[in-house]
């Protein structure tokens, strides 16, 4: 049985957590939401502490709490925020990098001893990107630059931590989640996105959490510094023309 700390407990990191629970793993879990936070932490028999990830001391605080050693971490957290370049402010740009980027550095620092202490081979991180850093979209330019962060932190941290602890991440196009919610619940709207993908579909995510899971076992032992793309083929492939 492994111990891992999943930040951000909506959507793809809630279902991730039950994954990794139903696999008989510990967890501990930290969001925003407090009452949601320990709905889920008592459902699954996780520690839990609530925390803003752009209060550092906050973060920094509930990290700790998990204990030592930690087997690993997916930083689940994320925003979007789609607008023409002409209207993104700088604190805009700024709150993207923070909730996306540095936010995801500052949970690595703080569990960085509890990740050494493994006592697995190798301790994993997981990090998300977006299919939106791959292939430019319009309106993007904020979230894009954000997440591009986040890429860059994969192969860096990957590079640094390596052989103990492997660092990668995972960039799924537009998949139905709360968080996605604005631009999945209008029919029409996903149809048309659905139709962009060469796989025909938007992202459910079922086909996320495995993934995750899987790159924080030690059946992914070998793989580390990769993005991997879970786009319904978005970020490479044209099918037509
Ligand atoms: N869904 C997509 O289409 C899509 C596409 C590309 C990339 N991604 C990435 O995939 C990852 C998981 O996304 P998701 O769709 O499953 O997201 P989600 O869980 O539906 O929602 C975002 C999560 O981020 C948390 N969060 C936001 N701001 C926070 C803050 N300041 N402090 C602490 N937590 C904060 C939210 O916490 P609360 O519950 O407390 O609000 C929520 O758990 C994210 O990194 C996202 O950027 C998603």
């Amino acid at each position: 049985m492994a111990r891992f700390v999943i930040i951000g407990t909506s959507g793809l990191g809630g279902t991730l957590a039950r994954t990794l629970a139903g696999q008989g793993h510990s967890l501990h879990l930290i969001s925003r939401g407090a009452d949601a936070l320990s709905e889920l932490g008592r459902e699954l028999g996780a520690s839990f502490a609530a925390a803003d990830v752009t209060d550092a001391l906050a973060l920094d605080a509930a990290i700790l709490a998990a204990g030592a050693p930690l087997d690993g971490l997916a930083y689940c957290v994320g925003s979007i925020n789609l607008k023409p370049a002409h209207r993104v402010s700088d604190s805009d740009a700024l709150s993207d990098f923070e909730i996306n980027a540095l936010g995801a550095l500052r949970a690595v620092r703080s569990a960085l001893p509890a990740l050494r202490a493994s006592a697995q081979t190798t301790a994993s991180v997981l990090l998300f990107s977006t299919v939106a850093v791959a292939q430019g979209f319009a309106n993007h330019a904020s979230i894009a630059m954000a997440k591009g962060a986040v890429e860059g932190l994969t192969r860096a941290l990957a590079a640094e931590l390596a052989p103990k602890i492997r660092v990668n991440a995972i960039a799924p196009s537009l998949t139905r989640t709360p968080l996605a919610a604005s631009m999945t619940s209008n029919e029409a709207t996903a149809k048309a996105i659905a139709a962009l993908h060469p796989l025909q579909r938007l992202g459910e995510i079922s086909d996320i959490a495995p993934l995750a899971a899987l790159l924080l076992s030690p059946a992914s032992d070998w793989i580390t510094g990769q993005v991997i793309g879970v786009d319904g083929g978005r970020s490479s492939l044209r099918t037509r023309g």
